[in-house]
């Protein structure tokens, strides 16, 4: 076998076969197939797919090639959630605690922002002392505990992955729905939770740009999934314009809270009551009917919030945000953008409000850039709303960057608007 024959037969449309694959996969892990091999094959992907056997196959030898976690330890039916990424997605820290107030064990592991996309990690160590590198022992206790845990994920977890995902990142072949189906459910399937929900998003804030490649993708991790022995399912959800909204760090774990705390609805208190259910459905705790009153009830009563302060607690961080929000790092600087005229609002790009709270300071380009916690972007109104003139649009916040003259043009061209005669305003 060689890797030669093999990128010729991905050029070729040929299907490979399971352990051609695994040669390939196992041979980059270990250095002894070169960079510019595997980028010839990953271009090959990218222009010809794979079918769903050579899918299987890639995502389990990337599964395969780190550790595969042991959750037998944690007593209850376990439950993970994927998010395909996106703008303001706090919802992990929602429904966890949600889901693990009705009786699931929601152990997670996540990653950190990387370009317009904020993370998770990234977003919990907003929280002062909250450790997110806690040891897997550790981790399961607090699970056992409380019933919900989100550290980083283990360095151990998918090496193939690690290194496939930098050298898609710096050859143009991240947009593969194959490529992208097997990153991701092979850090999921190391993880080994019984049941997967996968929350696809499309949009302008997300990697899948239309409703029918997020299906693609959705259909085929369910199909990897399933193939994996996982109780899986997918679901599409849109990211043309971000999750409710707060954009950054801190500013995201107070919405989180707020919500928790009964004090928001509209779209990111629906998708949570529906990513909740869905997790729960998948756990076998009753119909899609019975589990959203499950849900509604989780956040209503207050359960889901006590679950959050504890697991905070137990992962050394400052649990006293649950009751008091403004704990949490506040921004030395901040500058509020006025509606030019009477207006409605028609659009959001998400990926552009990304972007300018990117330039705030709120997430990193490269991997080891430091990042602001405090800063990032409120909007003060939903896509309908009518504004009048000098009303307030968004306010933008940094502890770092005191010029806002380049974010602020960035965030006020993602807003399309409406002109309204005064008559309409009213
Ligand atoms: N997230 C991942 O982990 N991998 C991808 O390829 C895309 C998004």
């Amino acid at each position: 076998m060689n890797a030669v024959d093999i990128i010729n037969k991905t050029k070729r449309k040929i299907q490979l076969a399971e352990d051609e694959i695994k040669y390939l996969v196992n041979g980059y892990t270990s250095g002894e197939i070169p960079d510019y091999q595997m980028s010839a094959w990953l271009m090959a992907v990218c222009l010809n797919g794979l079918t769903e056997e050579e899918t299987v196959a890639l995502t389990l030898a990337m599964r395969d090639s780190g550790d595969i976690l042991d959750l037998s330890c944690i007593e209850k039916i376990t439950v993970d959630k994927h998010s395909t990424g996106g703008v303001g997605d706090k919802t992990s820290m929602i429904i966890g605690p949600a889901a693990a107030a009705c009786g699931v064990a929601v152990p997670k592991m996540s990653g950190r922002g990387l370009g317009h996309t904020g993370g998770t990690i990234d977003k919990l160590e907003s929280i002062r002392g909250y450790r997110v590198d806690v040891v897997f022992d550790e981790f399961a206790d607090i699970v056992n505990k409380t019933g919900f845990s989100i550290i980083s994920q283990s360095g151990q977890l998918c090496p193939a992955d690690k290194k496939i995902y930098a050298l898609r990142n710096s050859t143009g072949t991240v947009d593969s729905i194959p490529l992208i189906c097997a990153s991701i459910m092979s850090k999921k399937l190391a993880l080994n939770a019984d049941c997967l929900l996968l929350d696809v998003k499309w949009g302008s804030g997300a990697f899948m740009k239309t409703p029918e490649d997020a299906q693609r993708l959705g259909t085929l991790m369910e199909k990897v999934g399933k193939a994996a022995g996982k109780k899986c399912r997918a679901i599409v959800t849109d990211m043309n314009t971000p999750l409710g909204c707060c954009i950054g760090n801190s500013l995201e774990i107070k919405e989180a809270v707020e919500l928790l705390q009964g004090k928001v609805k509209g779209r990111l208190y629906d998708i949570c009551i529906e990513l909740t259910a869905n997790m729960l459905e998948l756990a076998g705790k009753g119909t899609i009917e019975e589990c959203t009153a499950m849900a509604v009830d989780a956040i209503a009563s207050g359960r889901a919030l006590d679950i959050f302060r504890e697991t905070v607690k137990l992962q050394g961080g400052d649990s006293r945000i649950c009751n008091d929000v403004e704990l949490l790092p506040q921004a030395k600087y901040s500058h509020i953008i006025y509606a030019p005229r009477d207006v409605e609002i028609i659009s959001v790009n998400a990926e552009e409000l990304g972007m300018a709270s990117l330039i705030l300071g709120a997430g990193r380009i490269s991997k080891d850039e430091d990042i602001d916690y405090a800063a990032g972007i409120v909007l003060e109104f939903e896509i309908g709303d009518k504004i009048s003139m000098d009303a307030p649009l968004m306010t933008l916040y940094s502890d770092s960057v005191s010029d806002f003259s380049e974010a602020a043009l960035r965030a006020y061209n993602a807003i399309g608007f409406r002109t309204l005669t005064n008559s309409a305003l009213t």
